[in-house]
């Protein structure tokens, strides 16, 4: 197990690898003042997740009350956190106690952003329970929920003061999630350590893998907390990653619209001469070797529409993520339509 620290406004701590879980209970208590713990799951986990949590947090002196929510990036949406803020109203939670978020991104957005804006700000702790929330979505402070047909819309920048990362909660895995996972991973190998690439397969990574891509994040993160600049390079990927899965109604999970959006993007900056011709190979077999599809064509059309709606995207300027060769990522302000392959 590792143990990090994000230097992020209050600074958040972070306990990573095989049985991490130990210390949820020493985090929480060192992390708020109160007794009282909300925890906030997702329903479709095994019950013994949130069972372990739960006995954990009551082991350093917590009461402990519980809320299952739907998991799916459908149910991303303010009338899920309303939902939440009735649980911790009922819960008698107070600002000097913890909101707990167990579960994969959207148990982690939605709870991230009850805890929040519930009081203006209960202590928040995440505990991730997918490869996908293990190596990026759990670290970094953003929350938030998707409101019309934009993803992530309404939300803020929220840093959990505590991320238990127990890579142990990934042998429970489902394939699928697995999978979508490994989008996100090999996009860290893509921007910034290409030995990522080459050392992906159809299982779950290792903790050093994992490790790796947190150190990556941590490193974009503390350079520019807000997402104003060169954090937008985490995003490799993401524009039309977020067009498709919007234009699929998210049938295509997360992982996998990431991986068309890199595809097109490496295309993209092959067809710009930004991007050598080594990249789209080395990426494509990591991506085929993970179990992820790489015919990102079918869906470029359906996802130009919602392009515009793409956060990093001003006005008619969006701030795109290309890749010089594997592992060495830049930024580069496109107009919209020169999106277009
Ligand atoms: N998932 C990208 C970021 O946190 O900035």
């Amino acid at each position: 197990m590792e143990k990090f620290f994000f230097d992020l406004g209050a600074g958040t701590v972070a306990y990573v690898g095989a049985g991490a879980g130990s210390m949820l209970g020493p985090a929480a208590s060192a992390a708020v003042n109160g007794r009282k713990a909300a925890l906030v799951f997702d329903a479709a986990l095994p019950a013994e997740h949130p069972a372990f949590v739960k006995a954990a947090l009551e082991a350093s002196g917590f009461t402990v009350s519980a809320h299952a929510l739907s998991g799916g990036e459908k149910n991303k949406r303010l009338s899920a956190a309303e939902d939440v803020y009735g649980f911790l109203y009922d819960s008698g939670i107070t600002r000097s106690d913890a909101v707990v978020g167990l579960g994969g991104g959207v148990t982690g957005d939605i709870a991230g952003f009850a805890a929040a804006t519930y009081m203006r700000g209960v202590g928040y702790i995440s505990v991730p329970t997918t490869l996908t929330a293990q190596t990026d979505s759990a670290f970094g402070g953003k929350t938030g929920v998707d409101f019309r047909s934009g993803k992530n819309l309404i939300g803020c920048f929220y840093d959990p003061k505590a991320v238990v990362c127990d890579t142990d909660f990934l042998k429970t895995l489902p394939e699928k999630e697995r999978v979508s996972g490994m989008g996100e991973v090999i996009k860290y190998g893509a921007i910034a350590d290409s030995s990522i690439l080459d050392l992906v397969g159809r299982g779950i990574p290792s903790d050093d893998i994992i490790a790796r891509c947190i150190k990556i994040k941590k490193k974009y993160v503390e350079a520019d907390e807000y997402d104003l600049g060169e954090r937008h390079i985490l995003n490799f990927g993401h524009t039309f990653g977020h067009a498709v899965e919007a234009a699929s109604d998210y049938s295509v999970p997360h992982g996998q619209a990431v991986a068309y959006g890199m595809l097109a993007m490496i295309r993209l900056g092959e067809k710009l001469s930004l991007t050598g011709s080594e990249t789209f190979g080395a990426v494509r077999s990591a991506l085929l070797r993970a179990g992820l599809d790489a015919g990102y064509e079918p869906y470029l059309a359906g996802a130009y529409p919602f392009l515009a709606l793409d956060k990093k995207s001003d006005g008619e300027m969006i701030s795109a993520v290309f890749l010089k060769r594997p592992g060495e990522a830049f930024i580069k302000k496109l107009a919209l339509d020169e999106l277009c392959l």
